[in-house]
Parts: structure tokens; C-alpha cells; sequence
């Protein structure tokens, strides 16, 4: 029997999707104009309220948020080697290799998954021209431990910010940390323009780079003064992110009543462990991330295949680690790779069904079928 017709597919990161009719009020607006991309009305709406939004002096908008990694990198003119998590989707690794920069995979912190400070000093060699921390699960990174790192050292600080979207850290917005960050507004992320991503800085010289990098180098319509490629956002994509610009706090707010059933929940189940999130700090509550540890009957696997067969998609972020995915995998072969946190992590989390299409029901459903 087809199960789907019992319980609908739960996934991780259904999409968020604001009001339909303000948002086909702007496609209205955007076809009368004639205007479909090219840094066009709702674009540059977007991005102004990104940045007002986030706090920051600039806010760059690009077609997703790998273009927007591989984007920062050049503008931060990294080459040779930089320093990042290997616990991090693959795309933080690609946007580097895809440039020809090698990327060299640190170890993460044990309680937050990110970039562990205290292991990065030992991987900078004379190569080395900066560090990439990634926030991952919308829990910020140590930004103050890494600032001082590459301050020492002359490194430049970019963060993957794909996670962490309308969240604070030490009272100040994800955006205005490091050198610049990158946001990812994919559909299965807490804010999505179908597909997009942004790059936040204070810094006028680089915004002044990104903004021609992203668009061929074009200053002028027939003018180019640098290099660059397309990395633009289209109108549609902006016309999403505006619709969900609206919906923030209460995407917010779902998130985190569908967090604390969760945590209710799981707080009666040995061995399951969920992520926690800083009290004090604003969070997108995005992310249900459990730990299967040694006191639960199943290990991490054999719950998600358990989980699979009720329909409920749960994911293994991000087994086995990029050191442990190609190129990089081959690459490393002959070279010996410690990274124990981040190999115990990845063989023990599991990212439970969230965002704002997920019912209290279903966390419900899904509890039961995680209480063995
Ligand atoms: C940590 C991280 N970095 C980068 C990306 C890439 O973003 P995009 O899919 O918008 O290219 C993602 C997810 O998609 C991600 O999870």
C-alpha cells in the first residue's frame, strides 16, 4: 500500500511560502514593467531591505548562495589555501575547489558543530590567506576567537551565513560579522527566494567589487571594469524574498513552537540529544538536529531507515564530512586526516522534519515512532 496515502512525506526542510497573493501582486507589477532581471525594481527593493533588515551597509544580492561564496572569495581575493569545517554542506568546499583554491578541512567544536578556534592555528601554513567559518544550524560561530586568528595572522574572515538567516550573536545581526557573509534563501532554508543568496558587508571598497563581480564587471551599460560573472538574482526571486521578508517573525515563531515540542517530546527519550539554541540571542529555530547517542536501542541509521518508512524524511546533515566526499576524499588519500569531532558528530546526527508546514501533529507522529 502506497504509505504516502496514510501519512504525508514529512521533510526537513519543506519550504516556507508567504501570502500567494501579495506575492503574485509583485510578479503582476514585475510583468507590466517588462523587467525580468538585470537588477531590476524588486531587486534593488530587496536588497535595501535586506540590509536595513540585517543591519549592514550592504547587501548584495545573487542567484543562490554557492555563486555567492565563489563570489566572496574572489572579492576577498583568497587563493592558496583557506581554513574551514569540513562538517558543512559540500558547497562551502566547492565554491572554493571550484576556483582552484585548496580547501584545508579543521575540526569543528564538540557543543556548537562549528569551526573549532583552537584547531585552526595548527593548518595555517605560508599558503594560507583565510578562514571561512560556517554557522551551522543557525548557531553562530566563536566570530570573536576567529577575528583575532585572522587578525594575528593577516587572513581575511568570510562566514557561511546559509544557515543563519535573522539571527543574532552577541546582540548584533548574522551579516555583520568577519570581513563579509553569505546567506542562502534556497527553498528549504528558514528565508527563501525559490533560489537565491546574498552577500552582507560594511565594507564599501568590497560591496563596490561584489556588486561588479556579480554582473560581468558592468559599471555602465557598456562599460566594463572588471571582472566578473552572473550572479545576479532574477525579479521573480526577489519578488519571493520581499513576500517573505513579511512572514519572518511568524516563520520564526513556528519554528520555534514546532523547537520546544520537539524538545518536550524528546526530553522523555534516552539517548536522543536536540541542539540547543543560546536563550538570549534571536534564533530562526530552523533547525531539528538530534544527536543519537550509545543509550537508544537504534543507532543513528537504523532510526533514520526506521523513520523512512513512515514517510518521515529525516537527513543525516552532513554525513560523512566534505574530507570524506570527491574530489576532496581521492585528494587526501595519501594524507593522514584527524578530525575526530567532526567524524563522531557526523556518524551520530540526524535532522528531524521542520519548518512552517510541519503541524504539531506531525512532531507528534514523529515522536512516537522515535519512542522505542
Ligand atoms: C552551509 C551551506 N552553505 C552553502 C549552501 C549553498 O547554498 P545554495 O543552495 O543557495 O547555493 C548551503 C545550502 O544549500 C548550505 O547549507
Amino acid at each position: 500500500m502506497d504509505k504516502s496515502k496514510i501519512h504525508p512525506t514529512l521533510h526537513v526542510g519543506s519550504p516556507n511560502i508567504g501570502n500567494r497573493e501579495r506575492f503574485l501582486r509583485y510578479v503582476d507589477e514585475m510583468f507590466d514593467r517588462r523587467w525580468l532581471t538585470n537588477r531590476g525594481t524588486l531587486v534593488l527593493e530587496f536588497e535595501k531591505r535586506l540590509a536595513e533588515y540585517i543591519g549592514t551597509k550592504h547587501c548584495i544580492t545573487t542567484c543562490n548562495g554557492t555563486k555567492g561564496l565563489e563570489i566572496a572569495a574572489r572579492a576577498l581575493d583568497l587563493t592558496g589555501e583557506v581554513i574551514l569545517p569540513s562538517f558543512t554542506f559540500v558547497a562551502t568546499a566547492h565554491a572554493l575547489q571550484w576556483q582552484g583554491i585548496k580547501p584545508v578541512f579543521c575540526d569543528i567544536d564538540r557543543d556548537t558543530y562549528c569551526i573549532d578556534p583552537t584547531q585552526i592555528e595548527r593548518h595555517i601554513t605560508p599558503e594560507t590567506t583565510g578562514i571561512v567559518g560556517v554557522h551551522l544550524f543557525s548557531r553562530p560561530c566563536d566570530t570573536q576567537a576567529l577575528q583575532s586568528i585572522a587578525d594575528k595572522y593577516g587572513l581575511k574572515l568570510l562566514f557561511d551565513a546559509a544557515h543563519a538567516f535573522g539571527c543574532s550573536h552577541h546582540g548584533q545581526m548574522i551579516g555583520n560579522f568577519g570581513d563579509c557573509e553569505v546567506f542562502s534563501f534556497h527553498a528549504t532554508k528558514f528565508f527563501n527566494s525559490f533560489e537565491g543568496g546574498a552577500i552582507a558587508t560594511n565594507n564599501d571598497e568590497l560591496a563596490e567589487k561584489i556588486r561588479l563581480m556579480q554582473d560581468f564587471g558592468f559599471r555602465e551599460m557598456d562599460e566594463v571594469v572588471h571582472l566578473g560573472t552572473n550572479g545576479k538574482m532574477t525579479e521573480v526571486c526577489a519578488a519571493m524574498g520581499l513576500t517573505n521578508m513579511d512572514e519572518i517573525d511568524s516563520c520564526r515563531e513556528t519554528n520555534k513552537r514546532n523547537y520546544c515540542a520537539y524538545k518536550e517530546g524528546l526530553a522523555h527519550i534516552p539517548g536522543i540529544k536536540l541542539i540547543e539554541y543560546a536563550p538570549n540571542e534571536l534564533s530562526n529555530w530552523h533547525y531539528a538536529v538530534v544527536e543519537v547517542g550509545d543509550e537508544y536501542p537504534l543507532s543513528r541509521d537504523e532510526l533514520m531507515i526506521k523513520l523512512h518508512e513512515q514517510n518521515i524524511l529525516a537527513r543525516r546533515y552532513f554525513w560523512p564530512g566534505c574530507h570524506q566526499m570527491e574530489p576532496y576524499k581521492s585528494a587526501m588519500e595519501k594524507v593522514t586526516v584527524n578530525l575526530p569531532t567532526t567524524k563522531k558528530v557526523a556518524n551520530r546526527v540526524l535532522g528531524l522534519p521542520m519548518g512552517n508546514s510541519i503541524t504539531g501533529d506531525d512532531i507528534q507522529r514523529i515522536l512516537l515512532e522515535m519512542s522505542i
